[in-house]
């Protein structure tokens, strides 16, 4: 259990625009930050984090809400796996209660994956710089391969002894389940026999975009054609190889710096790399990349470019898969290294300067690239050729911003030798023969939404729900301020004349809300906002010191979302929306009160002008016998109306 004045310490250090920032790329925008959202494919950010308010919100998938929230959706954390995170980073020592051993049993599943990965991953280490068999057998494989001490250590390779069950022994010794064990793979299971996965390997852990360690690579110290160069973790529930990139973490920063990102095929690839000084780049280790995969660069940068080793063979099977790539609207860039070179060894014989050059250099953007490779492969072959026209109008076909294709088209005719109302035409069909697909689940998702439409007619633009939704606004930033509101009262003045004349009250906000709606017997005919409403009114009733940012963290997630969503709404409209929709608040930092004031009057005002047509309405169903009471009534109404635009200096 983390100590209560502990997460509170969290609460108060961390800062939402830094944690986030650390996943995604973030701008300013005004008093935000805006990016793409890390939750979807998108194009255009939709993605905003608040300073100021300290909160996120994902306008792509409706996700929002605190710098919790942010860990718990995107790393997929718990709540004390996602204070501890923040605590690591921000140097904040988390006070525990010490868990008993049946409390670390009923601590979930995850967590304790997590726990003997990390535990396993300190053992690894602790055997390859303090055992003579680490040392002297792990330790010097790594120095011959050219890593320093210092990348060994800031890549955290390890070394697990060669022996049958020593990693295994150890962990249950430290009171780590065999289950867990199990489970990660770090211990094979058969019978009553237990075995180390990775016995006589050197260790390379792989680890989450946040850093834990999700899962291992083993790489086998012999040459030995049975066993397999490398073993590696299985998949886990947090270890899903599609979802992971090697390298990532050390990557990150220095991928959206760059805004680029190499991929490479392997660990050592990365990590020789990182040695020789360029960081920005991870490894799918060894298989096709997913859309996952691209999904976690993409967040960091729109540009890619993939590295071969030097074998043609590879490189012609990998072309394959950066169509997926291209999908997701990334620019990409291919590069080779010499015959018989991989990235490992080529960074390893150069200095930095000569590695950057030669990636420059070097470095063919894809398409213009896979032309030349289709050509050559065709050149002298007309029925390839064919072949090769649909393959490379495939790829271009999957990219989706217009103008980019059509250059592409261009460029590919003259690379190609192709003209290109051929390679047009081609796209066309290709095109054709998708919309055709994709029109077949459009006209049955058109019929499921027909049906609908009929119960549910479209709501036009509901000025009482943007109210009563600036009301919430309105109470979560500022309920709890003290500020002079004027009102207009009725008084007899000398003349005997009844005059509006202002008077200057001091009030909370919240009370001056309260008041006034309860004058009205104004119910918010939004349930949520109700329930909102009342429980805001109430915190900010027992707490004088209510604060925005604990109030958040009291709430369930539901309402917190809701919270969310309402305060980051407001920051997508700027003024002219909210003139156009006939609403008039004026912006928010001209006068608290001016705003308070007139966002109640707007609401009593909508809510006047519904009762006056109802009561239009009656009177006109019933023209014969005229109801004089109804009358009385929307005379009052209007003449309260009338008061009310007086107040908002505005013809109503
Ligand atoms: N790989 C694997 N299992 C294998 C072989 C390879 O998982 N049996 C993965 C590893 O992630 C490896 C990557 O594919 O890093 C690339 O393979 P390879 O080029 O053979 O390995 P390198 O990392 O280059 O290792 P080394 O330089 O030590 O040969
Ligand atoms: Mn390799």
């Amino acid at each position: 259990m983390i100590a209560p004045s502990s997460i509170d310490q969290v609460f108060e250090t961390a800062r939402v625009e830094e944690v986030i920032g650390d996943f995604v790329q973030l701008k300013k925008a005004g008093s935000n930050f805006k990016g793409l959202s890390p939750f979807s494919d998108e194009r255009s950010p939709s993605f905003m984090v608040s300073p100021v308010k300290q909160i996120w919100k994902d306008f792509s998938s409706g996700k929002g809400g605190n710098v919790v929230a942010f860990l718990m959706e995107h790393e997929h954390f718990t709540y004390p796996e996602a204070i501890k995170y923040l605590a690591k980073k921000y140097n904040i020592e988390i006070e525990e209660t010490e868990q008993s051993n049946e409390q670390k049993e009923q601590a979930n599943e995850r967590e304790s994956l997590y726990l003997v990965s990390e535990f396993a991953n300190s053992y690894f280490k602790k055997i390859l710089h303090k055992t003579d068999q680490g040392k002297s057998i792990g330790l010097s494989y790594f120095k011959e391969r050219g890593f320093t001490e210092e990348i060994i250590k800031q890549f955290d390779l390890g070394y697990s002894l060669n022996d049958w069950q020593a990693f295994t022994d150890e962990a249950l010794k430290k009171g780590y389940n065999i289950d867990y064990l199990q489970k990660t793979g770090l211990t094979i299971v058969k019978e009553d026999k237990r075995f180390d996965r990775f016995k006589g390997r050197v260790m390379f852990p792989i680890k989450s975009m946040s850093g834990r360690v999700l899962g291992f690579g083993g790489r086998i110290l012999i040459n030995d054609k049975k066993a397999a160069k490398y073993v590696n973790s299985p998949e886990s529930d947090i270890y899903h190889k599609s979802k992971v990139l090697y390298g990532i973490y050390h990557a990150k920063q220095s991928i959206a710096k760059e805004d680029n990102c190499y991929l490479v095929e392997g660990y050592t690839d990365v990590i020789q790399f990182h040695q020789t000084g360029i960081k920005n780049v991870v490894s799918s280790s060894g298989t096709a990349l997913t859309s996952e995969q691209i999904r976690l660069i993409n967040r960091l940068t729109k540009n890619i470019t993939v590295l071969f080793d030097g074998d043609a063979a590879g490189m012609r099977a990998s072309l394959r898969g950066i169509d997926l790539i291209l999908e997701q609207g990334m620019n990409v860039k291919v590069c080779s290294f010499p015959e018989g070179e991989d990235p490992d060894s080529f960074a390893k014989q150069n200095t930095l300067e000569e590695l950057a050059l030669y990636l420059d250099e070097n470095a063919k953007d894809f398409i213009q690239f896979k032309a030349s490779v289709l050509f050559e492969d065709s050149k002298n072959d007309p029925i390839r050729k064919a072949e090769t026209v649909r393959d490379i109008v495939n790829s271009i076909a999957k990219i989706p911003d217009q103008i980019k294709k059509e250059i592409y088209i261009q460029e590919c005719s003259k690379i190609m030798d192709i003209s290109e109302e051929v390679l047009f035409s081609t796209l066309a069909q290709i095109n054709k023969k998708e919309f055709q697909e994709e029109n077949k689940t459009y006209q049955k998702e058109k019929k499921a939404f027909d049906v609908i439409r009929h119960e549910q007619p479209v709501a036009k633009v509901d000025v009482q729900y943007v109210l009563e939704r600036k009301i919430i606004e309105i109470l979560l930033l500022y309920g709890n301020k003290t500020e002079d509101f004027e009102d207009l009262m009725m008084k007899e003045n000398d003349k005997g004349e009844l005059v509006l004349e202002p008077v200057i009250h001091s009030s909370k906000v919240f009370e001056k809300v309260f008041l006034d709606l309860q004058d009205d017997e104004m119910q918010f005919s939004n349930d949520h906002f109700k329930t909102l409403y009342y429980a805001i009114i109430e915190a900010l009733n027992q707490n004088p010191d209510f604060e925005l940012k604990t109030f958040i963290n009291t709430v369930d997630s539901e309402m917190g979302s809701e919270i969310t969503t309402i305060l980051m709404e407001d920051e997508r409209y700027n003024l002219d929306d909210w003139e156009r929709m006939n609403i008039f608040p004026k912006a928010k930092n001209s006068s608290i009160a001016q705003l308070v004031s007139e966002t109640v009057l707007s609401l009593r005002c909508y809510l006047i002008d519904q009762k006056v047509k109802e009561f239009q309405q009656e009177t006109l169903q019933n023209i014969s016998d005229t109801n004089r009471n109804v009358l009385e009534e929307v005379k009052d109404y209007s003449g309260l109306k009338m008061l009310l635009s007086r107040k908002l200096n505005r013809v109503l």
